[in-house]
């Protein structure tokens, strides 16, 4: 199994790029199936979840084709069945978008439960709410989600608790829905808003994303586009946290800083000099980090995807900091693999109290979900010695080339697939 091995120590200095929002392209890549028409997708990630949604939809007859790393030809007009209960589908937790698309597109749709990362319980009551309102019978046996409307129609619909997954499938259902449906309480993130943008260019009539009501007036049908996705904040935010880790000074280009801001403030409260440009952030990093308090909250709030990395940092910041979990229940798992490099945290139910030390020490570790284990890698860049991470699968769920932009920042990080090569890392560094 492919493993990261890393020797820390170096401060991560020069430009890193930016590749285009995972999560906004998950929701995209399952919008373009609403039209028969073809839709041209730029800037998608080339992550395994990606990826992993192209197969899934391939596997119901869509006709996807890379035309490069980062382009994608779509035409959905031959769907061949509504009952999608492959190995792909399983994979990915977004395959659940595609029962708000063909719902939207055939009133009819029947999907096996999705998977994802195991960060806390993920119901989806909020989204089976929203197609009810709808005006659709949805029942979910033998794993499977079957929803089915005589027609779709327009609905005032209120969530219960903010929700990206449940904001974007009533959307996508909502969208050729007779009339107008009001979502309150609905999801803020960018990528809700790239995903209003994308359907208003195939002909949607979309109102309000990025505010907590978001009006979907129904429409006869959607046609083709063509369409950029947004720079992805997570991978951003990472990038930077890892400049300010290992005393590093980095300019993250290709970004929104707009969609950074959370992550830039909570930068400058540790101590790091954060520029920003139009389309860029430099992160300076020159002395040991102050402690922090740091909640995680819906978009505009600090994104709980950032939390494993924040708390690393916070890790070995000169003082306690108060960590508080607020939207997935169970995502201090990583906290484990960290106290094996010798961190000082405590974990009650949601929130950790980190007591700072001065460093930590490079050990054999397990990534245990694609944001905890990209925070690890980020404890091993700032380590004594050598860290193994294992079961990197999971960090390539979301981060294109995540070693190679590293290396080009000069960290010393190789992938690898055996023992001997670890070996050979561990004799190269001795
Ligand atoms: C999305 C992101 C994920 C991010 C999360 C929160 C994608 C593919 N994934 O996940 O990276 O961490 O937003 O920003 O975009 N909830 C319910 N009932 C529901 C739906 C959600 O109670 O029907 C709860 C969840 O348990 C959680 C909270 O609402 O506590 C937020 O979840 P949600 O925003 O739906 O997360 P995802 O869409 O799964």
């Amino acid at each position: 199994m492919e493993k990261y091995v890393i020797k820390g120590g170096s401060p991560l200095v020069g430009e890193v790029e930016i590749g285009g929002a995972k999560n906004a392209a998950l929701a995209i890549l399952a919008a373009a199936c609403l039209t028969d028409d073809v839709v041209v997708i730029d800037n998608v990630p080339d992550a395994s979840d990606t990826n992993a949604m192209m197969d899934a939809m391939r596997s119901i007859g869509v006709f996807v084709e890379k035309t490069g790393r980062h382009s994608v030809k779509i035409n959905a007009s031959q769907i061949t069945g509504k009952v999608i209960d492959t190995e792909e589908i399983k994979k990915i937790r977004a395959s659940y978008y595609l029962i708000g698309a063909l719902l939207g597109k055939y009133n009819q749709a029947d999907v096996v439960l999705p998977g994802g990362c195991f960060i806390g319980l993920r119901p989806i009551d909020q989204h089976i709410k929203g197609f009810t309102a709808l005006g659709a019978d949805v029942r979910i046996e033998h794993g499977i989600i079957h929803a089915k409307a005589e027609k779709l129609r327009a609905s005032h619909i209120y969530l219960d608790v903010v929700s990206v997954g449940a904001t974007i499938n009533i959307m996508l259902a909502a969208c050729m829905a007779e009339g107008k449906t009001i979502i309150e309480n609905a999801a803020r993130e960018p990528h809700v808003v790239d995903l209003a943008n994308f359907l208003n260019s195939m002909g949607a009539n979309i109102r309000g994303a990025g505010t907590d009501v978001i009006r979907v007036n129904g429409v006869q049908r959607l046609h083709g586009t063509e369409y950029t996705i947004i720079p992805d904040q997570i991978e951003a935010g990472t990038f930077m946290f890892a400049a300010a880790a290992t005393r590093g000074d980095v300019t993250v280009k290709n970004v929104i800083p707009k969609h950074l801001e959370s992550i830039s403030a909570k930068l400058k409260e540790m101590g790091c000099e954060v520029e920003e440009s139009d389309d860029a952030v430099r992160v300076v990093s020159t002395k040991r980090l102050n402690p922090t308090h740091v909640k995680t909250l819906p978009y505009p709030g600090f994104p709980t995807d950032m939390q494993p990395q924040v708390t690393v940092l916070l890790g070995n910041a000169g003082g306690i900091s108060i960590v508080t979990e607020s939207i997935f229940e169970n995502r201090f798992k990583y906290v484990d693999e960290l106290t094996r490099m010798g961190a000082n945290i405590k974990v009650e139910g949601t929130v950790a109290i980190v007591d700072g030390v001065e460093r930590y020490t490079g050990a054999e570790i397990v990534a245990p979900d694609l944001r905890a284990g990209a925070a690890l890698v980020v404890a091993g860049l700032m380590a004594d010695g050598i860290t193994v991470v294992d079961n990197i699968k999971y960090i390539e769920r979301g981060y294109e080339d995540f070693e190679l932009k590293l290396q080009d920042l000069g960290a010393k990080i190789d992938k690898v697939d055996t023992d001997k090569e670890v070996q050979k890392f561990r004799l190269k560094y001795a």
